[in-house]
């Protein structure tokens, strides 16, 4: 039994930012970008918002839009998803979430919405937490069923995973160390719990603390004063603020490559497998050199890791949906194969999960 992904969808913006494009901007070039992060094209939003490329990367992997990849024939209605979650750091709306506009847009009139921040990791955390939320209701539905009553918790069998992110909007155009790397896009995945077949095999989550301040972005209603502040008070918040996100390049890198190695070890051990076992790693794609790290740490050719980043750039927490949709459409994986996403980000939020296709 588990939580099966029975649909996988993918959206990117269609305006392609080129290398060069950007050292027309700052002052860098293909040259320097190419070689350091394997990032050649970025797809950037200039008219599509969140909610767009969450809610049309969601019906594709409902198959209510051509593109997506689906488990079985057949659209899924939107109208059984019992959850919404959306990792995403630049929601639209503060409120009401980024989920509950997705739902809105695509009729999934009985969900329960909600975003979950958690930068770069919100792929596997996001599949981690709707892991844990299938398999809670499972619990609970057969707790009630043994003792002939109704459910104690929400019942819970599909949800749908929509990470949408445009950190186009929290980039500096000006800060050259952050604004080649990201791009937007959404990717999405509908998780159903299955008792009869595998499906999410393991997952794992950890934080620490950010206290140097590695990779940031202030809130920028916290630049606000309410009408109660005395004289002063407040202004060693609001001094230090800066609307834009900001990362010590070489110390995440640093972060990066251990979490990657320690998360997707944690992972695989608890699911009772090794690197071997796996067909395909869909990694969060942060930069190409951290994947052939881990290719080479674990001695395995590159061909078993599904890498993106040359036309997507950075696109956070929907990187490694992406990855994993890419490779369901061109079906570098298909059912009964094994997939490892690991992913790593700001918070430091870091994870894995394991999961049986
Ligand atoms: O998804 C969230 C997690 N994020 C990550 O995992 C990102 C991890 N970090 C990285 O991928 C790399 O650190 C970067 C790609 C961001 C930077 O690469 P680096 O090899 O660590 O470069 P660096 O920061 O050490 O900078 C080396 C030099 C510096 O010049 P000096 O001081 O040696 O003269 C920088 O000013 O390269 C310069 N530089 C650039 N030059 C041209 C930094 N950015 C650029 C640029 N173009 N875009």
């Amino acid at each position: 039994m588990g939580s099966v992904i029975i649909g996988s969808g993918r959206s990117l913006p269609k305006r392609t930012v080129t290398n060069d494009e950007l050292g027309a901007i700052v002052d860098t070039s293909d040259e320097w970008i190419v070689p350091r992060t394997g990032i050649r094209t970025r797809q950037i939003a200039t008219e599509e918002t969140c909610t767009d490329l969450g809610a049309e990367a969601a019906l594709r992997a409902l198959g209510q839009a051509a593109g997506g990849w689906q488990r079985e024939e057949g659209a899924i209605d939107p109208a059984t998803l019992d959850m919404i979650i959306c990792p995403t750091l630049t929601a639209d709306t503060h409120f009401p979430s980024q989920a509950a506009r997705i739902r809105e847009r695509i009729g999934a009139e009985n969900a329960v919405c909600y975003d979950m921040s958690c930068a770069c990791s919100g792929c596997v955390y996001g599949i981690s937490t709707a892991d844990l939320m299938l398999a809670g209701s499972a619990f609970d539905r057969a707790g009630a069923e043994a003792a002939g009553r109704v459910p104690r918790r929400n019942v819970v069998r599909r949800v749908l995973v929509v990470a949408a992110e445009r950190l186009s909007r929290l980039v500096d155009w000006d800060d050259r160390a952050t604004c080649i790397l990201f791009g937007d896009g959404a990717g999405a995945v509908v998780l159903e719990w299955r008792d009869g077949e595998d499906g999410v095999l393991s997952s794992y989550m950890e934080n620490t603390d950010d206290t140097a301040r590695t990779l940031w972005c202030d809130s920028a209603f916290c630049a606000r004063e309410t009408p109660f502040a005395a004289e002063g008070e407040g202004a060693a918040e609001r001094e230090g603020l800066d609307p834009y996100m900001r990362m010590a390049g070489q110390a995440v890198f640093k972060f990066a490559t251990a979490a990657m190695m320690r998360c997707t070890e944690e992972a695989l051990e608890r699911a009772g497998l090794s690197v071997e076992d796996v067909t395909l790693f869909t990694p969060h794609q942060a930069n190409e050199r951290i994947i052939r790290y881990a290719a080479k740490k674990m001695d395995l050719p590159m061909e078993r890791f599904q890498l993106i980043i040359d036309h997507v750039g950075n696109v956070s927490g929907a990187s490694a949906l992406i990855a994993l949709n890419e490779a369901l459409c061109d079906g570098k994986i298909t059912q009964g194969d094994i997939a490892c996403m690991t992913a790593f980000g700001g918070g430091l939020t870091a994870g894995s999960c394991v999961i049986r296709i």
